[in-house]
């Protein structure tokens, strides 16, 4: 019989119980004996240039105020941005430093109260006038000309093969585009929180964050304090989509206020905070070149990127990834430039790189198709690559086409009608669309600590995070598979900077990364297992291959023995044994991706331009499939996502201040059950030995790529207007539509 918890099976979620009854304690939650104080962010209202005069004289007289911190009583921090050789996710985030604005909502002090009601008055009485910076830039077009110095992922900025101008100049059918996404936000439901508490030796930070090794060293490093002093707890996280992948600002405050009175203080961003003291996806201007013979082949493919980076913060959104590894090509210039801009930190958010990249990819690809003559998903096929193109790699595995091929079948693609904006119902304009889905896969090195005791159960330890996506199911069913134990022995701890340094959750690496750490701390189990059986003399020396271990049993050739009758023979309490895991030559020489191909139909009233998804469809070859429950929500998410980008999402920035206008979530548009349709997700399932131990890939970011494309291109298909400014809101369709 079947393990119920084993790996493949949809297993409910073992923390749903905690979180649908509230007894999962999420950063803001945990509870002291004396309440926390409560801080308040008060935001700078110019996007540069420095505070002249600030009086925080009323709001320390105002009822329930503790403290008042600014740059004037703030404690010794490092600059921001120090040590520089350190990477993003290390390096200084102080805050209240100086009088130094970064951008609009930059915090300029912190108000610490009793109450959040006391601290929010308090906080409207600071007075304060700037002196603003005249040259303050606040958004990024073409005319961006730096070379970022590697992009996220690890990308090199620029990459040519071949001749690209030769090949392009020289290719019967050409195209040359220009698409446009806008800034936007990562939109958690959980907004970002901290409490954190110092004795006056260590610092104890209540933190929702993605990466805990990582903000242990960030928090050290800003506040000048030991690392071994600094412990980061983040068991329970509302979603984060890479907006939590490091500290934030309410961390380093909160940091601040208990350093500052030595009681614990948390700061919880307001939703409107979060806009702009979380990191947001800055706005994209991609160039899009294709070169094809006139019988749909490419043989040029260009990309251009230009994007804002924040002043002082390195991060480069590689949006030039999926022309540089969807498709055969003979010749790419694949280009990325930014322009440092006084704007709230950019930073990853959700498939960094292909998920606005294959927005305007797709789409190009799509209109080329059509210059070609031919049907969009046949071009597609007619290109599919046998190497990686922009590397050369051979790929670890690879099942783009396949994923196209039954797509289009389940999907009813042979049904379409090919000429755009030839088929409607009354007053609906039908089209179907279709796209690519393409992620990199990636490993990260993580461990991990487990302990069987001797009443038979297992416990695991890592630093890893479950940001929503699953984390503590599918490693309950890594463990319950390879020991043979029920989920209901099994206990995953996770989130605490104490336990075994891991991977954390961010670039769709997480489950596979810190599952392969645990599948290996339980090979190393069993192993153990079998060591102390033989010493007592329980089991002969039979083939250690031979052992089966199921139901807390060990079995093995006629001797059936209980893990528990084998520790208590042994006099040990328990048996503890570590894992872990590297990336290895497998992911230095192949290239290593996951796939899919996405289909959506639309209807769009003529007389309104309003797009409606009617369906949207999506085939998935991502190894492995650990859990076909989390997996599928983890994608539907991605999907909901896509139609969002394509349809909805737009940080709207007021250029005069900097500032975003629509920083909540009624003016932010996000689909709602009455904007989503019916969504088929289906699993071509080919374990890959290649990407990890488990055969898993990356799974989370999957489906982001590729969605919005295929959505974007139904409507052109059923109205024959190309909309290349994302997003696509009616009134950019309306003046197209014929009377
Ligand atoms: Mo990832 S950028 O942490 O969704």
């Amino acid at each position: 019989m079947t393990n119920p918890a084993a790996i493949g099976q949809p297993l409910d979620r073992v923390d749903g119980p905690l979180k649908v009854t509230g007894r999962a304690t999420y950063a803001a939650e945990h509870a002291f004996d004396q309440p926390p104080l409560i801080g308040w962010m008060v935001e700078a209202t110019i996007p540069a240039g420095r505070i002249k005069r600030l009086d925080t004289g009323a709001a320390e007289a105002s009822p329930g105020v503790a403290a008042v911190l600014t740059h004037h009583n703030a404690p010794a921090q490092t600059p921001f941005g120090e040590p520089d050789d350190k990477g993003r996710f290390t390096q200084s985030r102080a805050m209240l430093f100086d009088e130094h604005i970064r951008y609009h909502g930059f915090p300029v002090a912190l108000v610490i109260a009793d109450t959040l009601a006391n601290a929010r008055h308090a906080g409207a009485l600071i007075e304060i006038s700037y002196e603003p910076d005249e040259e303050a830039v606040t958004t990024a077009g073409e005319e961006a000309d730096e070379v970022p110095g590697e992009l996220d992922g690890g990308m090199e900025p620029d990459l040519f093969k071949g001749d690209f101008e030769h090949a392009y100049d020289d290719a019967e059918v050409t195209l040359d585009v220009t698409y446009t996404t806008p800034n936007q936000a990562a939109a958690a439901m959980e907004p970002h929180a901290t409490i954190a508490d110092f004795d006056g030796d260590q610092l104890v930070v209540y933190m929702s964050v993605q990466l805990i090794g990582p903000s242990v060293k960030a928090l050290a490093n800003t506040l000048k304090i030991d690392p071994d002093k600094v412990r980061v707890l983040s068991p329970y996280i509302g979603g984060g989509f890479g907006s939590k992948l490091g500290v934030h600002n309410e961390a380093i405050l909160a940091c601040l206020g208990a350093l500052h009175l030595g009681r614990p203080v948390k700061v919880v961003q307001h939703r409107r905070h979060v806009f702009h003291n979380a990191p947001h996806r800055g706005n994209s201007v991609q160039r899009i070149q294709l070169g094809a013979s006139r019988d749909g082949k490419l043989q040029a493919i260009g990309h251009e990127s230009f994007m804002p980076m924040a002043r002082g913060y390195e991060f480069a959104e590689p949006t030039g990834a999926s022309a540089r590894t969807t498709y055969r090509t003979d010749a790419i210039k694949s280009t990325h430039r930014v322009k440092s801009t006084d704007m709230p930190l950019a930073d990853s958010c959700r498939a960094p790189g292909h998920a606005i990249g294959s927005l305007a990819f797709e789409s190009a690809i799509d209109e080329m198709a059509y210059q070609c003559g031919q049907d969009p998903l046949a071009f597609r096929l007619g290109n599919m690559p046998d190497r990686d193109p922009g590397t050369g790699q051979p790929f670890a595995s690879h099942d783009l086409a396949e994923c196209l091929r039954e797509g289009a079948e389940k999907f009813g693609w042979p049904s379409r009608e090919p000429q755009p904006g030839s088929r409607s119902q009354g007053r609906q304009l039908i089209g179907y669309g279709v796209a690519s889905t393409i992620r990199l896969n990636i490993l990260v090195p993580s461990k991990t600590r487990i302990r069987l005791s001797a009443d038979g159960t297992l416990t695991a330890w890592a630093d890893m995070t479950d940001i929503g996506t699953g984390t503590y199911t599918i490693l309950t069913q890594i463990a319950a598979e390879t020991m043979g134990l029920s989920a209901d022995r099994i206990k995953i701890e996770l989130g605490d900077s104490r336990y075994p340094s891991s991977s954390g959750s961010g670039g769709s690496f997480g489950a596979a990364s810190s599952g392969s750490a645990l599948l290996n701390a339980c090979e190393n189990m069993r192993t153990r297992l079998l060591e102390s059986a033989r010493e007592q003399g329980l089991i002969g020396d039979e083939p250690a291959d031979d052992a089966r271990f199921e139901n807390g049993q060990l079995i093995l050739g006629d001797k059936t023995l209980s893990f528990t009758e084998v520790l208590n023979k042994s006099g040990a309490a328990y048996l503890e044994t570590d894992g872990e895991v590297e990336p290895g030559d497998d992911h230095d020489n192949y290239s290593q991706h996951s796939y899919g191909a996405q289909f959506a139909e639309v209807h769009v009233d003529r007389d309104t331009g309003e797009v409606r998804v009617q369906r949207l469809l999506g085939v998935f070859s991502a190894g492995r499939i650990l859990n076909p429950k989390t997996a599928r929500s983890q994608l539907l998410g991605g999907m909901v996502w896509g139609l969002s980008y394509a349809l909805l999402e737009e940080l709207m920035l007021d250029e005069r201040y900097g500032a975003f206008m629509n920083r909540d979530l009624a003016e932010y548009h996000l689909p709602v059950n009455r904007d989503m349709p019916t969504i088929d997700i289906h699993f071509r399932e080919h374990p890959d030995p290649r990407s990890n131990p488990l055969g898993s890939k990356g799974i989370g970011e999957l489906s982001i790529c590729g969605a919005g494309a295929a959505v974007a291109n139904a409507v052109y298909h059923a109205t024959g207007v190309r909309v290349r400014d994302f997003p696509i809101t009616l009134d950019k369709i309306l003046r197209h539509l014929p009377e």
